[in-house]
């Protein structure tokens, strides 16, 4: 028998997430972002099945390339644009559009010597502070740009939002409006939405919006749940009962003897560990669902396994299936009990987890 640890990766449910988007931003291009292996789920079979997106925006030009020789002919952007001048031969050879947020690309771009021009996103900060030309730096960047044989006109313009999950945060109109005053006068489309942003801010939806975690089927908002948004979990990461125990009142269990029984009960351990990307610091009580129905871990996640209380699942035997997270368990409340956020337990699941394709969870 094979270690039972899968992820289950629901394609059916990647595109209903895009029907989603579409929904919550009619009319404007879709840029889905499939970086980090598309959080987790496999970069090439999602860009395949969300062919009806109008772009891919990725982190590296490895991940583009990969998608080029997969056959992925849509535009690619890459959100950090260039690391180093040698990168520019292959961006303009694969057709990739770049970010440029600093002046050291500006730099690179003036020294290529590529054939074909390159379609540029011009990146600003309008208040995150983390990638972007500062608005007073933002015209001469684009003069810099608009004057560069090697850039493709017209330059798109971009800024990345930092409190869009929280509805009431002041900073996204403040945003929203150092952009507009950075960017005053100048062509190009605009791209500021993610998918917080598609969701709770229709006033930054501009030219082309950028989904990413909702796609995966997960709430965006702080405390939020993919259903209240019509979204449909995409991976389940599921397992097996691989063992049931009968212990006694006063039994230790796991790593460090930290979870006593608190009464005679039955105690079953998963296949799923950290090993698997199953977060270690997942508390005693995170849920986990045995044969459909909520029970709790107990003790300490090991890298290979967890046990969880069966008291409730009396008639729980080896073999039974475990979810993690997924279709029946919201991975928001896994990551809530984990002191982390869904976005990281998708994109940390090994690559020893075998990744199955479903088209519906049935
Ligand atoms: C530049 C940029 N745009 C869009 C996204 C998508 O964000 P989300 O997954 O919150 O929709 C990201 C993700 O980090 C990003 O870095």
């Amino acid at each position: 028998m094979t270690r039972p640890a899968q992820a289950l990766i629901d394609l059916s449910a990647l595109q209903h997430n895009l029907t989603r988007v579409k929904q919550a931003a009619p009319g404007r291009r879709v840029m889905a972002i499939i970086k980090a292996d598309a959080y987790g789920h496999g970069i090439v079979r999602v860009a395949r099945a969300l062919n009806e997106a109008d772009g891919y925006g990725v982190a590296s030009i490895d991940e583009a390339i990969v998608l080029r020789e997969a056959g992925v002919t849509r535009p690619i952007t890459l959100l950090e644009g260039c690391f180093e001048a040698s990168e520019m031969e292959l961006i303009s050879r694969h057709a990739l559009s770049v970010v440029v947020h600093h002046a050291a690309q500006l730099d690179m771009l003036e020294r290529a010597a590529q054939k074909s021009p390159v379609t540029v996103w011009l990146k600003i900060d309008s208040g995150m502070h983390r990638l972007g030309f500062a608005p007073v730096e933002v015209k001469p960047a684009w003069q810099r740009l608009t004057a560069c044989a090697a850039v493709a006109q017209p330059i798109g313009l971009m800024t990345h939002l930092a409190c869009a999950d929280d509805i009431s945060h002041p900073a996204t109109l403040h945003q929203l409006e150092c952009l507009e005053r950075a960017a005053a006068g100048l062509p190009g489309e605009r791209s500021i939405a993610n998918s917080a942003a598609i969701l709770g801010w229709p006033q930054t939806h501009a030219d082309w919006v950028r989904p990413g975690i909702m796609l995966y089927g997960v709430s965006p908002f702080c405390g939020g749940r993919a259903a209240e948004h019509n979204l449909k979990s995409v991976m389940t990461l599921r397992s097996a009962l691989i063992a049931v125990h009968h212990f006694k009142r006063g039994d230790a269990i796991g790593y460090g003897a930290s979870y006593v029984c608190p009464h005679d009960m039955p105690v079953g351990v998963v296949a799923i560990g950290y090993g698997d990307g199953y977060p270690r610091h997942a508390q005693t009580g995170t849920p986990v669902l045995v044969n459909g129905r909520r029970v709790a871990l107990i003790g300490r996640v090991s890298m290979d396994m967890i046990c969880v209380d069966l008291s409730t699942e009396q008639g729980a035997r080896v073999g039974d299936p475990v979810v993690l997270w997924g279709a029946g368990l919201p991975v928001e409340e896994v990551a809530e009990h984990a002191a982390t956020i869904a976005y990281e337990l998708l994109c940390g699941v090994a690559r020893r987890v075998r990744c199955v394709e479903v088209h519906g969870q049935g």
